[in-house]
């Protein structure tokens, strides 16, 4: 089974995809790590994103890996443990333009489809049910306000000491939401048949028990065809 969870920056779907896999007993996959893991190489590598030798080099080079240690998603570049460097500013203002590139799309998601040949799997990201796998079991669409995003991005960036204000980071957010819906290749949108949830007045909890109710009766029907 695959469930699909997509949607804008900070719409809460890591913390609902991770709390709903772990329900499920499912794999959790973030594709929005892997993609940070390859933006966080170009900038270490100092690759310009129009030089197409030195992007196929890289590409044909990288392995990104996640996994989970200690109960925590954890992300390897490399070899390295990268989990705390991904979630910088520096990556979040350069990932955008990273993975507009279509031969670093294509990578990815040759990635998504082989983890997820083996398991049962939550994976989240922009176009996971629209182009990744447009026949999963269960897509949901999340998104919210765009103040309460940059509220939640704070609380992440401060986990990491960085500070910027709200007012700076519903810039931010807004200009990558353009940025990912308006690119040529598998830009950020609703699939059809997804299911949208506003997780603006929603906790935490209440998002993973609905989104588990919707999972379980599709299960029911599935079962009882
Ligand atoms: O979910 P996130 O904010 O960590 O994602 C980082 C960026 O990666 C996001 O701005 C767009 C890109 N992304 C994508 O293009 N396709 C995905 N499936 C997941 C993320």
């Amino acid at each position: 089974m695959i469930i699909a969870i997509d949607g804008p920056a900070a719409s809460g779907k890591s913390t609902s995809a991770r709390q709903v896999a772990m329900q499920l007993d499912f794999l959790y996959l973030d594709t929005g790590a892997m993609y940070r893991c390859v933006t966080l190489a170009f900038i270490e590598q100092g690759i310009s994103l129009t030089d197409k030798n030195a992007v196929e080099s890289l590409l044909n080079s990288i392995d990104v890996n996640l996994t989970e240690e200690n109960g925590e998603p954890t992300a390897y570049l490399n070899g390295e443990n990268v989990t705390s460097r991904i979630r910088s500013a520096e990556v979040t203002s350069a990932v955008s333009p990273v993975s507009a590139i279509p031969e670093v799309r294509e990578t990815m998601v040759r990635l998504q489809r082989k983890i997820a040949l083996h398991s049962d799997c939550v994976m989240e990201g922009r176009d996971i049910g629209s182009v990744v796998f447009p026949d999963a079991d269960v897509k949901f669409f999340l998104v919210a306000d765009s103040e309460v995003r940059a509220k939640r991005r704070q609380d992440d960036l401060r986990k990491l000491g960085e500070e910027k204000s709200v007012e700076e980071l519903v810039k931010d957010i807004e200009a990558r939401d353009v940025y990912d819906s308006t690119r040529e290749h598998s830009p950020l949108q609703k699939a059809e048949d997804a299911i949208e949830i506003d997780t603006s007045q929603m906790t935490i909890d209440e998002q993973v028990s609905k989104m588990i109710e919707i999972v379980n009766q599709k299960r029911e029907k599935t079962k009882n065809k």
